[in-house]
């Protein structure tokens, strides 16, 4: 089915068997707490596998001019070092193709080295441990050359990226710059976000054999048909000789959307070495050989009348990209339908940089978007003195104020109103330092989320079983967002079976084709997919039992209807019955503006004398279409409000400006939030149902907890304290300049 038109009332909307929304366990948690969820690293299937470590670049721009490898040759167990100088013929590296993630990415094919960690060897040994111990053997000489790694000092240099399909890179209604000189009321301010990684606790890994001319790669891939047709496009060879699976992901937050010389490297040396050949990125490595999020540079300038109305909003974006991609940070998209206003202007530029490459990184624009743009919103309720919850509801937009389209479902001020409630709002001292419990400062902040919602193309194939059990396949993942669980409880509420009599299968090229996980659309994408091949289904069934497909009641195994009924496993018979599903995006995407919504609460207390900074407690209402499952939806949310926290405090990769390289490059020195920096946290959904984004009528809810959640921490330190730090993550040390400031 192609989304043109508002999906129907369905099977969904009855929830007669009550799966859709409840809160199940997940159908794959027993077998993760107990071990037998096999990761890629982690796969036994096969022959004995030799093992493969990376070497990475010690430069970050110039080119490698002697390597000498004898020693690494020689050393115990080691039966390959490929370099540059043997390593296979593949396809070069290319701009073109729609799909990033499926460029050919070639690995050792020259001696230029473009980023810090770029792969330059891979020593293949009998164990791991030989294979790590020869790697430090391989001797590399570089002529290093001078890279530019700054974005900051560069702004004017910046260019503007190629725009695309639902991605231009500037849009502008009225006139904004005419407008903000006139306004009665005027914030310009400009907010800096670093470099971010996205952390998950697997690394990249691989294990690739070759059967016959197909090869198949057990690695962590958000997007299995992306990878296939890398590796195809890499390797020269046809999509459907290669089969990427990954059945179990731990995380991806998009740094899982590409793969990397892991799986290449691991291809090419297996075929070579006619066995299979395992390997696995550390996690220093990770820093660089795989993607990051690009710092941010942000100026947001807001013009509005005394009484708080929006006359002009302007947000410009510098990021960077790596010197040889085209990736930007579209940090300044939501700016473009969040509040009303007459004229308003957004604009991005990219600087071309000898780094690694940036890429998606937990919710790519929204995510340092929001961090600017809802402070920005704060220091001018604050100017205005007008609660910034009032200043937001008297800037609801009556529909898309860049689109012109009406908004599909839209709970803003729902949200703002019901965590305001929640969360004890009114107890805010609007003034800030206000409050003090002894050496403490208290403050409370808040903000509003919002992050696109998307549709991809996706198939599905159901067949109902003699034994009474439903099998679905798709190539989806599951990164760790719950997709075994919620497509159960779909494909059981709409067959009327018990859950544990669906076998959802998941993460392999060879089913049916999906766009993977991935800018939160995964579970509508695969979702409705899944929901098309039921439907068929449910058809063929009916009509098997006499039935009128209109009339056919599903519950119990049973279909049921003018009178008749008939078991499934009956009419599934020997040999079983399939149905094969489908969606499509349509027209709905383009004539309702898309998006979920939200609001953060947030309380702090600030240190007086160390400026040290505590969220005491923190609240999240969202609204985001039909909530699948109240658990795992819950866990995304405050997953998301987590990393959100982190933004605001802890997370900053450091980049040493001299040799382009990040010097806290592991999870020791950079902090994400542990157990002792997260306090209560909630996270509440507002009911919802959007018939406009797809037949599930749910939107993206995996990286909505995290667009926004840390402006609503620095708004509350600013409520604290009276510091206002434009420059994330907000240290200690920032508070007491601020502090300095305030008593100079
Ligand atoms: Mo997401 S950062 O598009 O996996």
């Amino acid at each position: 089915m192609e989304m043109n038109q508002p999906a129907p009332p369905n099977a969904l909307d009855q929830n007669r068997q009550g799966l859709m929304g409840k809160p199940l366990d997940r159908v794959d948690g027993r077998l993760k707490v107990t071990g037998r969820a096999p990761y890629a690293y982690e796969v036994k299937e096969g022959a004995r596998p030799a093992y493969g470590w990376l070497v990475e670049a010690s430069i970050a721009k110039g080119r490698v001019v002697a390597i000498d490898s004898q020693a690494a040759e020689r050393a115990p167990g080691v039966i390959l070092v490929m370099t540059h100088r043997n390593a296979p013929k593949q396809a070069p590296f290319s701009l073109e193709g729609e799909d990033r993630f499926a460029r050919p990415r070639p690995q050792l094919d020259d001696a230029t080295v473009q980023y810090y960690g770029e792969p330059v060897a891979f020593v293949v040994a009998e164990t791991l441990e030989q294979a790590r111990a020869a790697a430090r053997l391989v001797r590399i000489s570089y002529a290093a050359e001078k890279g530019e790694y700054e974005l900051r000092p560069n702004l004017s240099r910046a260019e503007k990226p190629k725009g695309g399909e639902g991605k231009e890179p500037d849009s502008t209604v009225g006139d904004f710059a005419g407008a903000f000189a006139g306004a009665p009321v005027r914030l310009d301010a400009t907010y800096t976000t670093p470099f971010h990684i996205h952390a998950q606790m697997e690394p990249h890994a691989s294990l690739a054999w070759w059967e016959g001319d197909k090869v198949v790669i057990h690695c962590s891939s958000q997007l299995l048909e992306s990878a296939q047709k890398c590796v195809a496009n890499t390797l020269q060879i046809p999509n459907e000789k290669v089969r990427i699976v990954s059945r179990y992901i731990g995380g991806g937050f998009g740094g899982k959307l590409p793969i990397y010389g892991d799986a290449l490297l691991a291809a090419m040396a297996s075929r070579q070495l006619n066995r299979p050949v395992k390997t696995a990125l550390t996690r220093q490595q990770m820093f660089h050989i795989t993607t990051h999020r690009s710092e941010t540079v942000q100026r947001v300038r807001l013009g509005a009348t005394r009484e708080g109305v929006l006359t002009a909003i302007g947000h410009e974006a510098w990021s960077h990209s790596a010197r040889f991609d085209d990736f930007y940070e579209t940090a300044a998209k939501q700016t473009r339908s969040l509040y009303a206003a007459a004229n308003r202007m957004t604009q991005h530029r990219v600087l071309k940089l000898d780094l690694p490459v940036s890429d998606s990184t937990r919710a790519p624009g929204e995510a340092v978007g929001l961090l600017a743009l809802e402070c920005a919103v704060d220091e001018l309720a604050n100017q205005l003195q007008i609660d910034p919850v009032e200043l937001r509801l008297r800037n609801e937009p009556k529909q898309d104020p860049e689109k012109n389209i009406p908004y599909s479902t839209r709970q803003l001020v729902q949200c703002l109103q019901e965590g305001a409630t929640r969360f004890g709002w009114s107890k805010r001292k609007s003034q800030p330092g206000q409050v003090r419990e002894g050496r403490w400062l208290i403050g409370m902040g808040m903000c509003a989320a919002t992050r696109g919602n998307l549709l991809r193309p996706a198939k599905c194939n159901v067949k109902m079983n003699g034994d009474g059990t439903l099998t679905a396949k798709m190539s989806m993942t599951d990164i760790g967002t719950g997709s075994y669980t919620v497509f159960t409880q779909v494909a059981a509420e709409m067959m009327g079976l018990p859950p544990d009599k669906v076998s959802m299968q998941l993460g392999d090229s060879d089913f049916p084709e999906t766009a993977g996980s991935g800018g939160s659309f995964g579970a509508a994408s695969a979702g409705s997919a899944l929901y098309d091949a039921c439907e068929k289904l449910r058809t063929r069934l009916a009509q098997g039992a006499g039935i009128d497909p209109a009339q056919a009641q599903f519950a119990d195994g049973k279909v049921t209807g003018g009178g008749k009924t008939a078991t499934l496993a009956g009419l599934a018979g020997a040999s079983g019955v399939e149905a094969d599903g489908e969606i499509k995006p349509g027209e709905m995407e383009k004539k309702y503006s898309q998006q979920a919504y939200g609001a953060h609460f947030a309380e702090v207390a600030v240190d007086m004398e160390s400026g040290e900074i505590r969220l005491r407690r923190m609240l999240g209402v969202f609204a985001a279409g039909r909530i699948l499952n109240a658990k795992t939806a819950r866990s995304q949310a405050i997953g998301g409000m987590i990393w959100g926290i982190g933004n605001a405090l802890h997370e900053e990769a450091v980049l040493d400006a001299r040799h382009g390289f990040f010097v806290n490059h592991d999870l020791a020195e950079y902090h994400v939030p542990a157990h002792a920096d997260i306090p209560a946290i909630d996270a509440y959904f507002l009911p919802e149902v959007d018939d406009k984004t797809n037949p599930l009528k749910i939107k993206g809810v995996g990286e909505l907890g995290i667009s926004g959640a840390g402006a609503a921490v620095a708004n509350a330190v600013f409520n604290a304290t009276g510091v206002r730090i434009r420059d994330y993550p907000l240290t200690l040390d920032k508070v007491l300049r601020g502090f300095a400031l305030q008593n100079a």
